[in-house]
């Protein structure tokens, strides 16, 4: 009988793509089967982020409620980003747990499994050209990783210190990937990277000579794929040529990811952005005339140190003139090994609160202006999942989700969707064509 593991997924999508790096290396050595029983478990994986406080704090209560639970003779281990940045200090402090592993060292799961509290957390190992296992939780969408690591210091982020220098995949590899996922039914890619139009700026062992545009347009040679997206872009490097590509590429998906963190040119030399709050707004306005169906979306952190209230109006007024699509916003969390930690103008919490408060209410009514006029509008919709009810769910190419009444012939196709209702945050309509 093969053994049953339980894992657990926090944070990013790159951290999604950790995840079914290391069940497919697990099942290489042995066959595992995915609970979502955690008394069933022989094996149980928390995949962690450090980007803000929260998560950390909750997972040593987790490891607390897991070893309860778990059955006897269970072993847990703990991955990702937490894993880098605490180390063997997890161990110290909840002895119930039997192995660590860095966000950049996957590929050593099998060598860690089975000894008791080893610690693999190096973030120079260089993963770039290791050949995964194949494992997609999603046979229809396929992640695949271009970069690993972050060459920027952006002074809030973590994320260097946990997974290290940036390097990119070679192409070519990236392209077999893709090939082969292709083949096994998916249509779309999304490729991931901590700063993912950064690609090209160093390989580990290969000299190639290209940037991202170039990939984009490689990778939409292959055959049968029939969707490009891509997140994380950084608005620095998204010069002409890129967005370009992006407008008049039909394989890539109209929906980009342009992360503000703030509107406030000062706050943004603070946060080391490399950016100023005029080449955001020129960044976006060429996204939104070379390709008005497009939809941004954002991230944005309020309450970083120094903001003062007319910072905070300026990233008001981004919000006013871009209406993101769609906004992730978070209230500053002063990370470890990370400069603006150490910077003495720390916001108050309730301040830093209510300009949270203040930029979801706006950004919700934006929301619902945009959804209403999605009524009637017609989308191509590609299915990926079925959901209760004898309903299907797909994105459109510009990256709203869409439900229709409908089941398994479906999975897998691309469909024009007739909008009849809509949502903040789903869409529902009727199939149009077949
Ligand atoms: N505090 C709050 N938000 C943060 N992010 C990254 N670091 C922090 C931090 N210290 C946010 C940024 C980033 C997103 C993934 O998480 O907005 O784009
Ligand atoms: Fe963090 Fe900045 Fe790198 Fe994004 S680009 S992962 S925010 S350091």
């Amino acid at each position: 009988m093969s053994k049953k593991l339980f894992i657990e997924t926090l944070g990013c999508a790159m951290n999604v793509r950790d995840t079914e790096h290391m069940i497919a290396e697990l099942n290489q050595k042995e066959p595992y089967e995915l609970t979502e029983e955690l008394s069933q478990a022989d094996l149980i994986i928390i995949n962690t982020c450090s980007v803000r406080e929260k998560p950390v704090a909750k997972l040593f209560s987790e490891i607390g409620l897991f070893n309860k639970h778990k059955k006897e003779g269970a072993k847990i281990g703990v991955a990702g980003c937490t894993a880098s940045h605490l180390g063997e200090e997890i161990i110290k402090r909840a002895p119930s747990v039997d192995f660590v592993l860095g966000a950049r060292n996957v590929s050593k799961i099998t060598q860690v499994v089975d000894k008791k509290h080893a610690v693999e957390v190096s973030t120079d190992y260089d993963e770039s050209t290791y050949a995964f296992g194949e494992y997609r939780t999603n046979p229809f969408k396929a992640m695949v990783n271009i970069s690993i690591g972050c060459d920027k210091s952006c002074t809030f982020c973590i994320v260097p210190h946990t997974r290290g220098d940036e390097i990119s995949i070679p192409s070519d590899l990236l392209v077999q990937e893709i090939t082969k996922a292709v083949d096994s039914g998916a249509k779309e890619v999304m490729l991931l990277g901590q700063n993912v139009n950064n690609y090209g700026r160093r390989f580990g062992s290969s000299d190639e000579k290209i940037d991202f545009t170039g990939l984009l347009q490689k990778i939409s040679k292959i055959e049968g794929l029939e969707r490009i997206r891509f997140t994380s872009p950084h608005p620095l490097h998204m010069d002409d040529a890129f967005l370009e590509e992006f407008a008049s590429n039909p394989k890539i998906c109209k929906q980009i990811h342009v992360p503000l963190q703030s509107g406030s040119t000062a706050l943004l030399k603070a946060m080391k952005r490399g950016y100023s709050k005029e080449w955001f707004l020129n960044r976006c306005e060429k996204i939104r005339t070379l390709c008005p169906e497009a939809t941004i979306s954002t991230d944005i952190i309020v309450g970083f140190p120094g903001e003062s209230e007319s910072d905070f109006e300026d990233t008001m007024d981004v919000l006013e003139k871009v209406r993101f699509e769609q906004m992730f916003s978070f209230k500053y969390s002063p990370r470890p090994y990370t400069e603006a930690a150490e910077f003495e103008n720390q916001i108050d919490d309730a301040i830093a609160g209510e300009r949270l408060s203040r930029l979801q209410k706006r950004h919700t009514q934006i929301l619902d202006e945009i959804m209403d006029a999605q009524l009637g509008v017609v989308h191509k919709v590609y299915f990926d999942e079925l959901k209760p009810g004898n309903r299907a769910a797909g994105r459109s190419d510009d990256g709203k989700l869409v439900f229709v009444e409908g089941s398994e012939e479906l999975l897998g196709k691309i469909v024009d969707v007739q909008i009849t209702k809509t949502s903040r945050g789903a869409l529902d309509g009727v199939v149009i064509t077949e």
